[in-house]
């Protein structure tokens, strides 16, 4: 029922992007100008929801409109209307549902057990009803008026058909005729709501990198200044020709993906073949994952950095590895690279999440010439995560995950804004 809403072209349409970049980067900066650093994390997760929620439901939670945080040892990080403005109290909701969720399902058929004295999503989840059902409410209304007026003059009215078929809320009630109405089409669309966390995910960890390789943030403004120029609004067009920003988002999700582990069951009996020759793997049916009884995830993080795959450099971030000779690797065997999974469930939304995602990142590169994190705020790794060999002793960041990759308390930066005389 998904599938068609997305192949339409409306996920280029760049409009809904426009306004909620604009405020976003317009609030970053005066913060900046305030002398605070901006938790990225946040803001970027703002923008994303109120894009997704305009997208998929018509209606914009309007959470950028209860500004950004400040750094919580600052004074007015301290404001208690802050932490209760509705749409903090719908994220942090929304926040809590996802932890939750996330600990279900790694606790596998035992969560029932683990929640033996009270369910741990129902009291966040009727936070998140609270803001969805009137918009339901309203969709099916008009569905039931467009129906009604069908029925007495042979025609709908074209605004009330409007609403239904430019929302994936209105497509799905569309499609079930209005006369029925599943609750499991809401559930959908908690899922769908959470495409803003994977997106988001990326675009912080890709202004991570920047902050950590300012020669690859000059080649990528240098990209942007001389495809889009210093202040126009970026067009379909322009994104498609922008190469290094592909292949900065593709390192970002290689490195960083935003689903880090998976789960599935096998539905019969199956004889996987073994890796690098060796014996086939015999999985029985109805078995979850194929790792461990209990239900180990399966994991794209790990397979995205095994050297056997990728190269000796596999741990490193290089943009160029999708630009040159080393991308042998992924044209020889395309399924070392799943952050959207492959298969009949895809992500449908991967198009749009690139359009946002280049959209957001031209408007952010226009506006600010450097990226700094800033250390005095930001939570460092243990001395645990810095000891020993691999990539996570040189992370700046503690890197966490539930549903998707998270930088906890937040990625805090600093950015200088773009001189004049550095655009031209
Ligand atoms: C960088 C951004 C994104 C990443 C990395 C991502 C990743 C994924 C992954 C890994 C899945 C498969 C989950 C599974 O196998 O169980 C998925 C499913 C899905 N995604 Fe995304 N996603 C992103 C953005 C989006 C956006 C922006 C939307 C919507 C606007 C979206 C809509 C969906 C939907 C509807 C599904 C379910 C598909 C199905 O079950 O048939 N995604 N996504």
């Amino acid at each position: 029922m998904t599938r068609p809403f997305f192949s339409k072209d409306r996920i280029s349409h760049f409009d809904i992007f426009e306004k909620h970049a604009e405020d976003a980067l317009n609030q970053a900066k005066a913060r900046l100008r305030e002398g605070y650093p901006v938790n990225f994390q946040d803001m970027i997760c703002r923008f994303t929801l109120d894009s997704a929620t305009e997208f998929l439901l018509g209606e914009c939670v309007r959470s950028l409109s209860a500004g950004l945080v400040y750094p919580k040892n600052s004074l007015p990080g301290q404001d208690k209307d802050y932490k209760n403005h509705p749409s903090n109290v719908f994220a942090r909701a929304f926040l809590n549902a996802q932890t939750n969720a996330a600990l279900r399902s790694r606790l596998g058929s035992f969560w029932r057990l683990a929640e033996f004295w009270g369910d741990c999503i129902k009291k966040e989840m009727e936070v998140c009803h609270r803001f969805i059902d009137p918009i339901l409410k309203e969709a099916l209304a008009t569905r039931r008026s467009m129906n009604e007026r069908k029925q007495s003059t042979g025609q709908a009215r074209t605004k009330e058909k409007g609403v239904l078929e430019d929302t994936l809320l209105g497509h799905l009630i569309n499609c079930t005729d209005g006369k029925t109405f599943i609750y499991s089409p809401l559930s959908d669309l908690h899922s769908t709501i959470s495409a803003r966390d994977t997106t988001a995910s990326t675009l912080t960890f890709l202004v991570y990198m920047l902050s950590q390789h300012p020669v690859i943030l000059k080649r990528l403004r240098a990209e942007v200044v001389s495809t889009v120029g210093s202040c126009r609004k970026p067009t379909n067009d322009d994104v498609r020709d922008m190469k290094y920003m592909r292949a900065v988002i593709n390192e970002t999700l290689r490195l960083y993906p935003p689903v880090p582990f998976n789960v599935r069951t096998s539905v019969g009996a199956v004889t996987l073949p073994g890796a690098n020759g060796g014996l086939p793997i015999y999985v029985p049916p109805k078995t979850r994952s194929v790792l461990h009884p209990l239900g180990t995830p399966y994991s794209v993080l790990f397979m995205h950095r095994r050297k056997d795959l990728w190269g000796p450099d596999a741990e490193i971030f290089d943009p160029d590895r999708f630009l040159d000779e080393r991308l042998k690797y992924l044209t020889s065997n395309p399924f070392i690279f799943l952050p959207f999974n492959a298969g009949p469930r895809i992500c449908l939304g991967q198009q749009f999440a690139y359009n946002e995602m280049l959209f957001f990142l031209v408007c952010l590169l226009q506006r600010f010439s450097s990226i700094t994190l800033a250390e005095d705020v930001q939570t460092r790794p243990s001395a645990g995560w810095t000891e020993g060999t691999g990539r996570h002793s040189q992370e700046k960041v503690v890197i966490k995950h539930h549903l998707t990759l998270y930088v906890e308390e937040g990625l805090w930066v600093r950015m200088e804004e773009a001189g004049d005389a550095e655009i031209t």
